[in-house]
């Protein structure tokens, strides 16, 4: 049952995952952002870790994605690193880092390669920010691209609702798809937009697309690892399958240490020198 058994356990490169694209064969990618974490996801068999600026929510309790910065990345990307053998390691770059000024935007993806050793950053957007994406990758950094809800920019939206289900936007976002593959984007995440547009933008593009919340006819999917784990309670959107509710098995267990704890239960004999 287990997807660790993996029969290819080589470093995951950006090649690969074209190829993936190629044969038809599904890419899984996950989030992660601390080393302990990264060791289980990567041991576990998936393909991409992403170190996204989720982390702003996840870890340090923050409303949006905005609050978190560029040490801070660093800081979780370096931890996920230290975890890794066989995921390609992606990191997001945060909000502000990219999307002012290109010359910027290439000045801090080279130091969040040189101090973090990810393999790849990701940059929400589409055309607006096409001169940033070029000259990081005229630096070598390799990209992957997000469109559709990138909550960067949740404050613009007004709302955590799908995107593109309007023909403007659905336009928009398919021709930014095509500017990313050819501006030589390695992959781009599709979040939260319609299925069929999502399949349409897959076929249109040479390069892996990655859903979340955009069905199931993408080269691949991401998750959030505390989403799909169960330890975020309360968020239940459409899109996520829970593969276990680690608020509860964790809530069990911690109880039970407190109870035992408390009534003198641990230590034992045995648990003592
Ligand atoms: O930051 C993040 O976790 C992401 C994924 C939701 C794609 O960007």
């Amino acid at each position: 049952m287990a997807g660790y058994l993996v029969d290819d356990t080589r470093k995951v490169t950006t090649h690969r995952l074209y190829e993936m694209k190629q044969s038809g064969k599904k890419i899984a990618m996950l989030t992660s952002y601390d080393y302990s974490m990264a060791r289980i996801v990567d041991g576990a068999g998936v393909d991409v870790i992403l170190v996204g600026d989720s982390a702003s929510n996840t870890m340090a309790g923050n409303v949006t994605t905005l609050p978190i910065t560029l040490d801070q990345m660093i800081y979780h990307a370096r931890s996920v690193v230290r975890g890794v053998t066989r995921a390609l390691v992606v990191c997001d770059m945060p909000f502000g880092t990219y999307q002012i000024d290109p010359q910027d935007a290439a000045r801090n993806a080279v130091r969040i390669m040189q101090e973090t050793g990810c393999d790849a950053l990701k940059l929400e957007g589409g055309v607006e920010i096409l001169p940033a994406v070029k000259l990081i990758l005229d630096a070598g950094i390799p990209v992957m691209g997000h469109l559709g809800l990138t909550p960067q920019s949740i404050n613009k939206f007004g709302t955590y609702a799908v995107r593109a289900r309007e023909e403007a936007e659905a336009a928009k976002l398919r021709s930014d798809a095509v500017a990313l593959a050819e501006v030589g984007c390695f992959a781009i995440v599709l979040e939260k937009i319609p299925a069929v547009l999502a399949a349409e933008v897959t076929k249109s593009v040479d390069v892996p697309i990655i859903g979340i919340g955009a069905g199931g006819a993408c080269d691949g999917q991401v998750l959030v690892v505390h989403d799909m784990l169960g330890m975020n309670k309360g968020f239940s959107p459409k899109f996520l399958r829970r593969y276990a509710d680690l608020n509860e098995v964790m809530t069990d267990a911690i109880g039970n240490y407190v109870t035992d704890v408390k009534s003198g239960d641990f230590p034992n004999a045995d648990e003592q020198y």
